[in-house]
């Protein structure tokens, strides 16, 4: 009986020895940080490339529903086993709730398991105003806006300068990767025009505002033509058709349908 306890208890100070040994060539921590802009998620921490002579990472989370549930962690399938310091978590955290996430390092024969400090809400990301360009066309204005991420919505806000009472919205709800741009006439004819555009994160109803941008546009009949253009049989069409030399000079191919 005496025997055996001791045993044990050899056997276990040898492992915690071990343990120690490994432990104290690792930091106690992995300074894990997620930076959270426009809906998407990403999860940072410090390598271990100089401590570790092989490393590699997986990333773990945990819902309030997994946590009620088991006390479970998901695994993020993108990085699994993963060399570098980074994963995007956009697709993973994808409800209103508040998430544990954990890093799992291994190294050589050790393992180190560090935890992001507080819990992240995706509620709490940050909410840029959006990326909005804007050119005069002749009688329109051409507006380009960068990507839209799920859960985020564009309220255009466009009026002719002095005359914001009356202004028009616009809302835009999905732009894909590439960017899209819109036509809007100027239907007050030719004149100064200003847009404003605010982004709005539905889960929350944050929001946050461009700059106003103003810009001249010319009516549609206001444009100089050349006089040759002038004398060929009145009407619409012509001058549509007899128009588009004139713009083409500045545009690229493909533009042309939407003006
Ligand atoms: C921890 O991470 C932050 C932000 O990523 C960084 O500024 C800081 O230098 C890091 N600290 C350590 C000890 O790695
Ligand atoms: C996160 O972990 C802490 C313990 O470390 C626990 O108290 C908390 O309930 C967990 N939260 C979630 C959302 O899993
Ligand atoms: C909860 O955890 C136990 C032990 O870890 C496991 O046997 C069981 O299948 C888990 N249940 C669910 C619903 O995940
Ligand atoms: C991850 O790192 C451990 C420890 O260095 C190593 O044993 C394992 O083979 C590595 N796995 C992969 C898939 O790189
Ligand atoms: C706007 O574009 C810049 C550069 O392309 C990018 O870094 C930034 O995240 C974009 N902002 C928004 C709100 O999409
Ligand atoms: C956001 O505002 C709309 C309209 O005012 C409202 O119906 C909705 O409940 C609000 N959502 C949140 C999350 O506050």
């Amino acid at each position: 009986m005496f025997q055996t306890r001791s045993l044990l208890k050899t056997v276990t100070s040898a492992f915690i020895i071990a343990t120690l040994s490994h432990a104290a060539l690792l930091p106690t921590s992995l300074n894990i940080s997620i930076q959270s802009e426009n809906m998407m998620h990403i999860l940072k921490w410090s390598s271990l490339q100089e401590v570790c002579y092989s490393v590699n990472y997986t990333v773990k989370y945990q819902g309030e529903f997994e946590y009620m549930k088991n006390d479970s962690w998901l695994d993020e399938y993108s990085c699994d086993k993963i060399v570098h310091t980074e994963c995007d978590l956009t697709l993973a955290l994808s409800s209103d709730s508040d998430y544990n996430i954990s890093v799992l390092a291994r190294c050589d024969g050790s393992t180190l398991w560090a935890q992001l400090p507080k819990t992240f809400n995706r509620r709490d990301t940050v909410l840029l105003a959006p990326n909005m360009s804007v050119n005069p066309r002749v009688g329109q204005i051409e507006v380009y806006f960068g990507e839209l991420q799920n859960h985020i919505n564009i309220n255009l806000k466009i009026w002719k300068k002095g005359d914001e009472q009356n202004a028009i919205s616009k809302e835009i709800t999905k732009i894909g990767h590439n960017g899209q741009k819109f036509y809007y006439d100027a239907w007050l004819g030719g004149g100064t025009y200003c847009l404003e555009a605010e982004a709005i994160l539905d889960i929350t109803n944050k929001t946050s505002s461009t700059d106003t941008h103003c810009v001249s546009v010319n009516a549609w009949l206001a444009k100089k033509l050349p006089d040759i253009f002038l004398q060929g049989p009145a009407g619409a069409n012509t001058l549509c058709v007899t128009a588009r030399p004139i713009r083409g000079a500045g545009q690229k191919v493909g533009d042309e349908g939407n003006v």
